[in-house]
């Protein structure tokens, strides 16, 4: 009783019979004074018919053709010119009135009748008038017709209002009853049924939309499980480490207090690893989550990227790398954070100068188009361009191997990205085999209000 087909059928009939009832009440209103008036002009062109017929004719006339009506539904009466009745087929009641024509109740049987006098105009002793009584409620042959038809169009259009709820409520409900029954597969975790798109119409949209969202929710499913899989991956490495080298600590395996001393820095190196994983993990799913409070305002990329060279100088150790600054004077400000700007660039300058063994790392800010733009180019090993599109994804490492050797844990590029795009940027990355790689940041410049 809850469906929709019953709530729609039920206001279908509801509406329909909101507009077939008053109007056949109006219909039903024109159909009776049509037949009423039909009535009246019957009975009295009857009455005139009598009066000629009887004028000519004597008492026991009048009585054999009074007797032969009374055979029909139809009364009548017939008066002298002294108000005598001569003869009449049973309404003993009725004393003429003044009016010609009118309806009159008979007290015996109760019944309704129109009636019509009409004046007979033979020798002088007939000359009297002649009553027709015609039921109120009889109707001519015409009428009764009319209101069969109408009868008969009604029900008709009844039994076709409710064939097309039917139809309708059918059409109307199936997809629905499908797209529930996809819905709680989805919800079971059966994420590759398919909700047919049938229509173009809002059932169409939504059936896409749950077809959508299934896709979404798979490739959520999909990717939290990679990612799991890769967090206990990244976790398992370091923490073998840890179990290993104090586990040999615990049972004195070491020779001498130096391997002790090497054994206690691995241990070290590993726990910051964890920490940093950790750091960066939390760090990139609040951002994803948009929960990264960021302090937006009127900054020059050029200063920070200035800023950030010289932070990098003091890493490159024993390498020999040179750095090149080309920084536009008077480029225009973004909108960003300065702290976290810092760290986008931190986080470029310091892979261009791990995988770079010797060579240039060249930073270069400039504002081109309405956009201010940062690039941090190495003459590196490049990356091929088949594990480019992969580079920003987390955890994702070149060779595997060798980054771990270089400290990398393959967050770096994903909280470039995510970061540079909270700030209403962009990063691209182009890189040729042992040609270097060059990382492009684009920001659109401030406009005036821009705080
Ligand atoms: N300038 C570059 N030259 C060559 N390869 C690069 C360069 N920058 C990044 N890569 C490759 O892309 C991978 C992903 O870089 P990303 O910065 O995300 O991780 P990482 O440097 O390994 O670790 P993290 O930055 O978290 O310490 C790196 O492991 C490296 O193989
Ligand atoms: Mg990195």
């Amino acid at each position: 009783m809850n469906s929709i087909f019953y709530k729609l059928g039920g206001a279908i009939t509801i509406l329909f019979l909101v507009v077939l009832l008053p109007l056949s009440f109006v219909i039903l209103e024109i159909f009776h004074h049509y037949n009423d008036t039909h009535l009246k002009e019957e009975t009295e062109e009857m009455a005139a018919q009598y009066a000629v017929l009887l004028s000519s004719e004597d008492k026991a006339e009048i009585e054999k053709l009074v007797d032969s009506i009374s055979e029909t539904k139809r009364e009548i009466i017939v008066f002298d010119q002294a108000g005598h009745v001569i003869a009449t087929s049973g309404m003993e009641h009725f004393t003429p009135g003044k009016s010609e024509t009118g309806i009159y109740t008979d007290p015996s049987t109760n019944r309704s009748y129109l009636y019509a006098e009409e004046a007979m105009t033979g020798t002088a002793e007939k000359n009297g008038a002649i009553y027709v009584f015609s039921p109120a409620d009889m109707m001519s042959g015409s009428a009764v017709r009319i209101r069969n038809a109408l009868f008969l169009s009604a029900l008709g259009a009844l039994l076709l209002a409710l064939g097309f709820t039917f139809i309708f409520s059918r059409k109307l409900t199936r997809p629905l009853q499908m797209m529930e029954e996809a819905a709680k597969k989805f919800a079971h975790g059966d994420l590759e049924a398919d909700v047919p798109v049938a229509t173009k119409d809002e059932l169409g949209s939504l059936a896409r939309s749950m077809n959508e969202l299934a896709r979404e929710l798979k490739m959520y499913r999909d990717s939290r499980r990679e990612f799991l899989s890769n967090i206990s991956h990244e976790f398992r490495t370091p923490l073998s480490y840890i179990q290993g080298y104090s586990h040999a600590l615990q049972n004195g395996l070491h020779q001498n207090a130096e391997q002790q001393q090497q054994f206690i820095t691995i241990i070290h190196k590993e726990a910051n690893r964890m920490n940093r994983l950790i750091d960066d993990l939390f760090e990139l799913s609040r951002m994803e989550e948009g929960r990264f409070p960021l302090e937006l305002e009127l900054v020059n990329l050029g200063s920070v990227a200035q800023h950030a060279v010289a932070k990098a100088r003091a890493h490159i150790g024993e390498k020999e790398i040179t750095f090149v600054t080309e920084i536009e004077e008077n480029i225009p400000d973004i909108v960003a954070d300065s702290f976290r700007l810092e760290q986008i660039l931190m986080n470029l300058l310091q892979n261009a100068v791990r995988y770079t063994e010797h060579g240039s790392v060249r930073v270069k800010v400039f504002a081109e188009d309405g956009q201010v733009k940062g690039m941090v180019s190495d003459t590196g090993p490049g990356i091929d361009s088949e594990e480019l599109p992969y580079i920003f994804e987390r955890f994702y490492r070149v060779e595997k191997s060798r980054a771990r050797h270089f400290g990398g844990t393959g967050l770096g590029l994903a909280i470039v990205k995510q970061l540079t795009e909270l700030q209403y940027g962009t990063v691209d990355v182009e890189s040729h085999c042992g040609a270097g790689t060059t990382f492009t940041l684009c920001f659109p410049e401030a406009r005036e209000g821009d705080e």
